[in-house]
């Protein structure tokens, strides 16, 4: 499994020949210039929530590549009728697709459309691809309900937001670590805007002092499990 980078909350992850976008936000983020979504490939496209830092490029690369949309109903509906493909899935639900088993799993925050309409709740994904697990959190709060997570999967990397003030911050991505019994973190929705800024040493330093390792990747760089 092939997991990069591509700024903000968006990542691209292969699993044997298949190309999964997450969070597609690309093109308005000027710290990810250097990435052309003209030359991602998708197969699919996974979709936390409705928000415009997850959804902006979605529409533009479906539409180039015909990646199938997934994510909650009330997502795949809204690109559904743009004409876009979509599986939609809703919390606690699971789907064995051809590259590895999806579960959209409880996130706390809100999910509305750009436009304010509604975008359903918003979730993470648990993905178990190629004797590889991960789970992608998506904007959410330090929630209890992560503690259900590992009753069932055992992970070898989580993907968690620590910018703080929209989502979980350092100190509660600690917590939420040892809550999904995952010391193998991967940081992302930090440094984009001003309000989620870190200090990317402190936040190192205060995972190493709790045994665990916290991943800060720059843009276009990528980690193999
Ligand atoms: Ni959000
Ligand atoms: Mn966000």
């Amino acid at each position: 499994m092939k997991i990069t980078f591509y700024g903000h909350a968006s990542l691209g992850i292969k699993i044997k020949d298949i190309n999964i976008l997450v969070d597609p936000f690309i093109s308005p983020n000027e710290k990810a210039s250097q990435i052309d979504i003209n030359t991602l490939k998708a197969d699919y496209i996974l979709v936390t929530h409705a928000h415009q830092d997850h959804i902006a490029d979605v529409e533009a690369i479906a539409k180039r590549t015909g990646a199938v949309v997934v994510s909650n109903y009330e997502i795949v509906n809204y690109f559904g009728a743009l004409g876009i493909d979509g599986h939609p899935m809703n919390h606690g639900g699971k789907w064995d697709f051809e590259f590895g088993t999806v579960k959209y799993v409880n996130a706390i925050h809100t999910s509305s459309f750009p436009d304010g309409s509604y975008g359903g709740q918003p979730g993470g994904f648990v993905i178990e691809g190629e004797h590889k697990n991960i789970y992608i959190a998506g904007d959410t709060a330090l929630t209890f309900d992560m503690k259900l997570i590992p009753l069932q999967t055992q992970l070898d990397l989580a993907i968690l937001p620590i910018g703080d003030n929209f989502t979980m911050g350092i100190n509660d991505a600690i917590i939420a670590s040892d809550f999904i019994a995952c010391d193998k973190i991967m940081g992302y929705h930090y440094d984009t805007f001003g309000y989620i800024e870190i200090d990317h040493e402190v936040a190192k330093r205060k995972f190493f002092e709790r045994d665990k390792d916290l991943m800060l990747l720059e843009i276009g760089d990528f980690i193999e499990l």
